[in-house]
């Protein structure tokens, strides 16, 4: 297991502290911190929440919240109640002058420490709440802020919430959250790529024929409709989730891991991103839907149904093709794929390499099949080496694909520790590497727009999927065009 380093005090103060992200995320994080031992003295959690509740009445909220979203045997009473005693509720009205002055009250006096807030509120209460921290002193030098997603749901919404928040706080105060940052695995790909040199002289046009991302979840989206419904999986999981995976696939080398020094190369390649206009739309995204349809056996309800509306074209699925304009990945495309009620829980990113130039089994020509690196983010998250072998045997020479596979839980034989963990700890440590700068949420936005954009003016159909497959056909036209198919096939 990796060395723990316990964080200096702190005080993190949660807007939205009763929500879902609280309850399913972050409070299951900071006891799993605690319990650790990686947080230490006094260090204080202080939830804030609209609703009129006691101390005690929140604590049996968090405590259930735990028990709920814990797995089993990692909620044990004599550490919550060690745990329990770091909590405050405050009910809280970012309009209401009485509200700040509690959180004076409670913030006074411990001025020298960490102090971290959350938003994990809707970001149209971003900026009002940056200001209130400013004006009622609420920030000191050592003070973060942390902004969950969505950001915006275009450039212009995200620039005014971070031009807002931008006005009281540094961009080195302001930590930006893709969870996806945080997930082992995807750390791990800057290990499988830059603490490897197996990898890099293949990393490129010439030896890789192509990338494939996909992210794609069994669930739907439940609890969150409506929201949703304004959003749709492009804004979602693209703009952030996927575009960071690209990025971090793509990136050329960073001369360190200084969080800067990791943007810069990210950044490089949000802005190599060849447009995509009302013109290519339909040559190189597919927008989907869900219908009903029965994921493990049961069925589950179409998109139009839980909704309770059937004009609505908001994608739930999405497929893209995508062009990198710089000399490593010229004419190396990279598919990407992300939607709802899929058939089942999967995230990988899959380099394939080039077939064999020439083949010296003429007879087995239609077996052998070009090598493919499937970095598994989740479940089970793992890399995978397919290479060719020849089936053993004293006669014939029948050639087979074989794997190097690794898991990584079987390896290390560790819990796998959830995002928010380790991004929480992150910005309590003040290490920014894993959050999102404001120039990259731009340039992601700038090219989310593109799309956005061209689809409205080619007024592009939303293709209907049965829940429980893997999207709509239209997504395997977009490879079958070049010859190709995702991994894995089905
Ligand atoms: C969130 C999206 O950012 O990521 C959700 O808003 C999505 O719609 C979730 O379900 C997926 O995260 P994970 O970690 O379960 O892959």
């Amino acid at each position: 297991m990796a060395k723990l380093v316990p964080v200096e005090e702190f005080d993190l103060v949660i807007f939205g502290g009763t929500g879902d992200l609280a309850r399913r995320k972050l409070l299951p994080a900071l006891y799993h911190r605690h319990r650790d031992g990686q947080i230490t003295g006094d260090s204080r959690i202080i939830a804030n929440g609209r609703s009129a509740m006691t101390r005690a009445e929140y604590l049996a909220m968090a405590r259930a919240a735990l028990q709920e979203n814990l797995a089993d045997g990692d909620f044990v009473d004599k550490h919550w109640r060690k745990f329990s005693a770091r909590i405050d509720y405050l009910q809280f009205d970012a309009l209401a002058p009485g509200s700040w002055q509690s959180l004076q009250a409670l913030l006074k006096g411990y001025e020298s420490r960490t102090r971290v807030t959350y938003l994990a509120t809707a970001p149209s209460l971003f900026g009002a709440i940056a200001k209130g921290l400013k004006s009622n002193g609420l920030i000191t030098p050592q003070s973060r802020i942390v902004l969950e997603k969505p950001l915006g749901r275009d450039l212009e919404s995200a620039s005014k919430i971070n031009d807002e928040v931008g006005r009281c706080f540094r961009e080195n105060q302001i930590y930006r959250i893709d969870h996806y940052l945080g997930k082992e695995t995807v750390q791990n790909l800057l290990a499988l790529r830059f603490a490897n040199s197996l990898f890099e002289p293949m990393w490129r046009r010439g030896t890789v024929d192509h990338v494939q991302i996909t992210v794609a979840e069994d669930l739907g989206v439940g609890g969150r409709i409506e929201f949703y419904d304004n959003v749709g999986a492009l804004r979602d999981m693209v703009q952030n989730h996927l575009l960071q995976l690209v990025c971090l696939t793509a990136m050329e080398s960073p001369s360190s891991l200084h969080h800067d020094a990791v943007r810069d190369e990210k950044i490089k390649v949000l802005r190599a991103l060849r447009p995509i206009d009302a013109a290519v739309a339909r040559e190189h995204t597919v927008r989907g839907q869900y219908s009903a349809g029965a994921i493990s056996g049961e069925t589950v309800p179409g998109y139009h149904d839980e909704l309770g509306d059937d004009a609505s074209l908001t994608e739930t699925f999405v497929a893209l093709k995508i062009e990198i304009d710089n000399w490593r990945w010229s004419n190396v495309p990279f598919y990407l794929r992300t939607g709802k009620r899929l058939n089942r829980k999967h995230s990988e990113i899959v380099v394939q390499f080039q077939d064999v130039p020439h083949s010296i089994f003429p007879e087995q020509s239609f077996n052998v099949q070009p090598n493919r690196l499937v970095i598994r983010l989740q479940p089970d998250e793992g890399v995978k080496l397919s290479l060719m072998a020849k089936e053993p045997g004293p006669g014939g020479f029948d050639l087979r694909a074989v794997s190097l596979d690794l898991s990584f839980e079987e390896t290390f034989g560790l819990r796998y520790p959830d995002a928010y963990e380790r991004l929480l700890m992150e910005v309590l440590r003040g290490n920014p590497a894993l959050f999102m700068r404001r120039d990259e949420v731009d340039a992601a936005w700038q090219w989310v727009d593109g799309i956005i954009e061209g689809w409205a003016e080619s007024q592009q159909k939303v293709e209907s999927y049965i829940a429980g497959s893997w999207g709509p056909s239209a997504a395997d036209f977009l490879l079958d065009r070049d010859g190709r198919r995702w991994y894995p096939e089905v």
